[in-house]
């Protein structure tokens, strides 16, 4: 039906998402499914070839006055051997001949920025390294101009700190400072033209020396310039070239059925950036974080920065994102559940969708398919129905669920999507029917091959074993260690540990990765259910499938017993040792059981605490931390309580991570603080919560969701392979322009 040809050249296109970027921004490796041709280019440039690897480029050294530009780009220079340029001194002083605070003060500040730039657009230097003024930034037509040929490395110092210095330089007054306007004002308001225009940033600690700095200027730089520097690999082992982050979060699984982990460790984080990060907003952090762990060549730092903050603002009901509060004694709860679907999904689910829009090439569509029992469905529809006009037209997503086994609160968040680029859509059948006709119809490379040449789509799934969604889930457990050291609970460097509700190991295992960015993370608990598997592993060092029925429970998005990210923990604490990770898992296929080496096992537990709650316990645990604390867990949370009650020794404080909010599973915490007869409407469930009057209040995007019920006339299908085929095909039809 599809000549051959044309449907590979359209496999290749749709499935490498670096590809068509490196075309596009010239990059020097075309890579074809299975080859990689290095056409040129040192890839690993050590310091000592630096220079010469940065070529004829600038390094563009900016920041706001006092942050020592002049003082580093002398020693950089000095260090890689380039000529030195300091625009104020070299250039603008000796075009005006006077000095720059004369000219300030003789032709006023508009006046001053228009000539200090058209100086810079009378630039063509190359192989140097520069030093902008700190308003340099301000004037785009010149930015735009230097960073032609410029590579521009943000010296990030904290505001305070700048105004300390300028206070010993005996600097009163700076380029735009009028009498209305304050020093601390200015600077603020410069931050987002460095922010606009940097490469790469360097944290600078308020201790850190001109020498530490130039370093850290000269690993940025080096980590800018080599593009193929981290790459990903399939936990599993048969890679084939070069595989990027942009290639990850399109593919989902590797090829072999592995998941796809980091090459090298990531980032550790340095003194005087933790120092830093103490001070920041949950964005703020976001950014840094992701951006260190983030390749700039796959997402450039300036639109990082645009979808860090597209993420994480109002469509999160707290300000703080995901703060911290003291529940009792030593323990804190992490509340995750302020996103717009109320389950800690949306932390991830709110960012992934940008990055993957992002990411995919330009000219193909993609229709993300997703199975879904629980609240992963209602955070992927809103995450994805949250994208910019243009990548809406683009990208789609479907999403089906069983008619009959998902609750009326979660059934009412999928549904409400009537019209835009997503839709939810009920089976007649069991998730599991879901899951396997989904999994169907990316293996039937007939319908994958027609829908690419007919539709120009491409299939794709969101699902939580996906790097990119896992990334972000760093971020806040890391930013709650800094909550906790910013509110006076804890000094940098003491330990805390964490307990988690966890099924398939993802939550937790952001934790571990947290842990390896050097937050001093003690303990992990790991919390189940009646669903214990995990306990019993981590315990036992044995994963068995043998005998164990999946049972429902209060806490539903824990009954899981395929935990698939725990194949990624397994990698990390075996140092990569992908052959032993294949073996487990084609035990696991053969014999539905594997059993670690007792060295592991020994090397886990060094991690790992584990332990599980009861149903009873969960639901007297929601009633006892009611009438004790005045605040509300949502089961899932209770879970996570009552194992950190029991294994938790007491000599440090515990983050509990809370993964949804009470709301979203009322008729179980309704039971559980013993309301007798409760009604079965979803909204009348969610008022007499309110009505308590606890903590934490209600989730107001939750109850006005309940509150649109009527328009939902969802559209149902039968239990048949064919009949979801043709849902996919109409979205398609309804969705996309037909582009072949
Ligand atoms: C998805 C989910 C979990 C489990 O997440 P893991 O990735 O298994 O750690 C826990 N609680 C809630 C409320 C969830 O939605
Ligand atoms: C820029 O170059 C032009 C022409 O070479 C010259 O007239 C002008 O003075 C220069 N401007 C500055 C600010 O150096
Ligand atoms: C995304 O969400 C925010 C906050 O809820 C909203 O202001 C914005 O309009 C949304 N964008 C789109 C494209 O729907």
């Amino acid at each position: 039906m599809v000549p051959v040809s044309s449907f590979c050249l359209v496999k290749v296109l749709l499935t490498k998402g670096r590809l068509t970027r490196c075309l596009l921004t010239e990059r020097k490796t075309f890579k074809c499914l299975t080859t990689t041709f290095l056409c040129a280019g040192p890839s690993t440039a050590c310091l000592s070839t630096l220079g010469s690897s940065i070529g004829k480029k600038n390094i563009l050294i900016m920041g706001p006055p006092g942050a020592g530009k002049t003082t580093v780009g002398r020693i950089i220079g000095h260090r890689l051997g380039l000529p030195v340029i300091d625009v104020d001194d070299d250039i603008l002083e000796k075009a005006w001949d006077m000095t720059v605070a004369e000219k300030l003060s003789k032709v006023g500040g508009e006046q001053f920025l228009e000539e200090e730039g058209s100086a810079l657009l009378n630039f063509t230097i190359s192989g140097s390294v520069i030093s902008l003024t700190g308003s340099n930034p301000i004037h785009s037509r010149s930015m735009e101009h230097v960073k032609q040929n410029g590579i521009a490395v943000y010296l990030d110092v904290c505001t305070e700190d700048i105004i300390e210095r300028l206070e010993r330089m005996k600097v009163d007054r700076i380029v735009g400072q009028g009498p209305d306007v304050s020093m601390r004002d200015i600077l603020q308001y410069r931050q987002q033209f460095y922010k606009k225009w940097y490469d790469t940033r360097v944290l600078c600690g308020a201790s850190d020396t001109p020498d530490e700095i130039a370093d850290k200027v000269l690993e940025a730089v080096k980590r800018y310039q080599d593009s193929e520097s981290e790459t990903f690999v399939s936990t599993r082992g048969s890679n084939t070239g070069k595989t990027f982050f942009s290639d990850v979060i399109v593919e989902g699984l590797a090829p072999d059925g592995g998941l796809y982990v980091p090459l090298n460790d990531l980032p550790k984080l340095t003194s005087s950036e933790c120092q830093r990060l103490e001070d920041m907003s949950f964005p703020e952090r976001a950014q840094v974080l992701l951006e260190r762990c983030i390749h700039p060549a796959d997402v450039p730092s300036a639109h990082l920065l645009e979808i860090v903050e597209r993420a994480y603002g109002e469509n999160f009901a707290c300000s703080r994102i995901a703060p911290v509060r003291h529940l009792m004694h030593n323990q804190y709860v992490l509340e995750l559940f302020h996103g717009p679907t109320a389950s800690f999904k949306d932390l991830s689910l709110q960012l992934m969708p940008q990055l993957f829009a992002y990411c995919i090439p330009q000219m193909c569509n993609y229709l993300v398919l997703v199975a879904t029992s629980g609240d992963t469905g209602s955070a992927v529809l809103e995450g994805f129905n949250n994208l910019s006009d243009i990548d809406k037209q683009r990208i789609s997503v479907l999403a089906f669920f069983p008619e009959k086994g998902i609750s009326s609160i979660q059934k009412m968040q999928m549904t409400r999507y009537v019209e835009g680029n997503v839709k939810a859509v009920g089976v007649n059948s069991d998730f599991d029917f879901c899951q396997r006709a989904i999994r169907k119809m990316f293996t039937n490379a007939e319908l994958t091959g027609f829908l690419a040449v007919e539709y120009g789509t491409a299939l794709t799934t969101a699902n939580s074993i996906n790097w990119a969604r896992l990334l972000p889930q760093v971020v806040y457990h890391s930013s709650a260690y800094f909550d906790l050291v910013s509110q006076g609970v804890l000094a940098f460097g003491d330990p805390i540990d964490v307990c988690i509700p966890t099924g398939n190991f993802g939550n937790v295992l952001a934790a571990v990765y947290a842990k390896r960015m050097g937050i001093p993370i003690r303990k992990l608990i790991c919390a189940s259910n009646q669903n214990h598997i995990l306990t019993d592993f981590l315990r036992t060092g044995e994963y068995d499938l043998n005998g164990r029925r999946l049972l429902m429970s209060a806490s539903p998005s824990i009954d899981i017993l395929k935990s698939s990210n725990l194949e990624r923990y397994l990698y990390l604490i075996s140092n990569g040792d992908w052959q032993l990770v294949r073996d487990l898992y084609s035990q696991l296929e053969r014999q539905n059981l594997f059993r670690v080496p007792g060295s592991l096992l020994d090397r886990i537990q060094q991690d790992f605490l584990a332990g599980w709650c009861s149903e009873e316990e969960c639901l007297a645990t929601i009633q006892s931390v009611h009438s004790a604390a005045g605040y509300i867990l949502d089961p899932h949370t209770a879970v996570a309580k009552v194992v950190a009650d029991r294994l938790q020794d007491g000599t440090c404080p515990v983050v509990i991570a809370s993964t949804a909010h009470y709301a979203k599973f009322a008729p179980a915490v309704l039971k559980a603080l013993k309301f007798q007869e409760v009604t079965a409407n979803p909204l009348h469930q969610l008022q007499l919560l309110r009505s308590l009057g606890s903590l934490p209040p209600v989730h107001n995007t939750l109850l006005e969701s309940l509150k649109e019920e009527d328009k939902q006339k969802h559209k149902v299908c039968e239990a048949d392979h064919s009949a979801l085929i043709h849902q996919v095909e109409t979205l398609i039809q309804d969705k996309f322009m037909k582009v072949w």
